[in-house]
């Protein structure tokens, strides 16, 4: 029997989002039905809601969330009702070439479930991300859902779902980061704190923070950053160069997504160093660089898709490091939140007020 529960949508392009009541059918073949405990509030739900992604409105918004399989439908083995799980939206399909070349970040057949979501009227929801989990339930692909330790705080396992993981990954993962290196965050944010962390974790011997906001490098200060810059009064590049024996960093994350940022981090890495862009940067932006310092500095330049992660590899370990103290996804709720504060928490990220605003079910 279809549910009736409590969710939050964007109906129309720029409209405040509204609480409103979301159907939700039994789960049918390949498909679960989540009870969700924890959601964060991140920028891509307010992207949807001003049509900035597409314009099949009404969204149901919310894609960061952990909670507990309540049904399962046919063929359904990798979990089963009573799990605790985290929600990812790439579900990869395992046989496509991007999965079969080791690149399952790009799978070209991501599941999403098959059946819609809808208002009492009828009218079908799209789910953020393919997702939709500022909702007392959510249907998704079974595949979406990863199985992890249950000792975790909902609202802390939920974050990997989506900002800290898009960090945390494009330092562990996509940076490659190692011990020893010096690694260069610039913006943090939600994301570069995330990736401050994954450096940190990664063994990293000198971590510089850049932004133009003296809270946000006080956060990345406590979360392990070695140096900050404030970009705003200071050049990047050359603190950086400094703060690194002169050389550039052997990794820079950008994690802003604006011209200036990704030429700052571009200059900012060492010879044969790596840049790794994780700022989503506009259709409109450009960027304008000598093709000589292109082949002169070598290395490589990167761009990194939700942290490159694996769910099913890297959500269970990355718990188990929070569980055992030596990874603070604590820090990165600066608030939690009831259903009907979505709105307030957006006007709150856009003052650049939170790291993260959680919504608790
Ligand atoms: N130089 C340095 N830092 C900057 C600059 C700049 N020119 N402009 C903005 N910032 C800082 C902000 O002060 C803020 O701390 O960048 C940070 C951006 O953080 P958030 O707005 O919290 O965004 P976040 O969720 O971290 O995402 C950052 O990564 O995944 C992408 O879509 C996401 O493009 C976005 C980026
Ligand atoms: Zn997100
Ligand atoms: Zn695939």
């Amino acid at each position: 029997m279809a549910q009736h529960v409590r969710g939050v949508i964007a109906r129309t392009k720029n409209a405040p989002v509204e609480l409103t009541t979301v159907v939700v059918p039994d789960p049918g073949p390949g498909e679960a039905v989540v009870k969700v405990q924890a959601c964060g509030v991140c920028h891509t739900d307010l992207h949807y809601r001003q049509g900035g992604i597409n314009d099949e409105f009404p969204f149901l918004l919310g894609h960061e969330a952990a909670g507990i399989v309540e049904a399962v439908g046919e063929n359904v083995t990798d979990v089963a009702p009573g799990d605790f799980v985290i929600l990812n939206w790439r579900a990869v399909c395992g046989q496509c070439r991007a999965c079969l070349r080791g690149r399952p970040w790009y799978c070209f057949n991501t599941h999403n479930a098959t059946q819609k979501m809808t208002l009492e009227d009828g009218t079908a929801l799209s789910p953020a991300l393919g997702i939709g989990a500022f909702v007392e339930k959510t249907l998704v692909a079974a595949g979406q859902c990863t199985k992890v330790d249950p000792a975790a705080s909902a609202a802390a396992a939920g974050l990997l779902g989506c900002g800290v993981m898009a960090g945390l990954g494009a330092a562990i993962n996509t940076g490659g980061v190692g011990r020893g290196d010096s690694v260069a965050v610039i913006g943090c944010g939600g994301v570069g704190n995330a990736a401050v962390v994954g450096a940190r974790l990664a063994g990293a011997a000198r971590i510089v923070a850049v932004d133009i906001d003296d809270r946000k490098l006080e956060t990345a200060k406590k979360l392990g950053a070695t140096h900050t810059v404030n970009s705003a009064s200071t050049d990047a590049v050359e603190a950086i160069r400094e703060l690194t024996g002169g050389f550039g960093a052997d990794v820079v994350i950008e994690a802003v997504g604006r011209p200036e940022t990704y030429q700052q981090a571009f200059y900012a890495r060492d010879l044969a160093g790596t840049v790794v862009l994780v700022g989503v940067p506009t259709p409109e932006m450009r960027l304008d660089l000598p093709l000589l310092d292109v082949f002169g500095r070598g290395g490589a330049l990167k761009s990194s898709w939700y942290g490159d992660c694996l769910p099913s590899r890297d959500f269970p370990m990355l718990i188990d490091l929070y569980l055992q103290g030596r990874l603070d996804l604590d820090a990165f709720v600066t608030e939690t939140i009831a259903l009907d504060e979505v709105e307030q928490a957006f006007e709150r990220m856009h003052a650049g007020d939170v790291l993260r605003s959680v919504v608790l079910l």
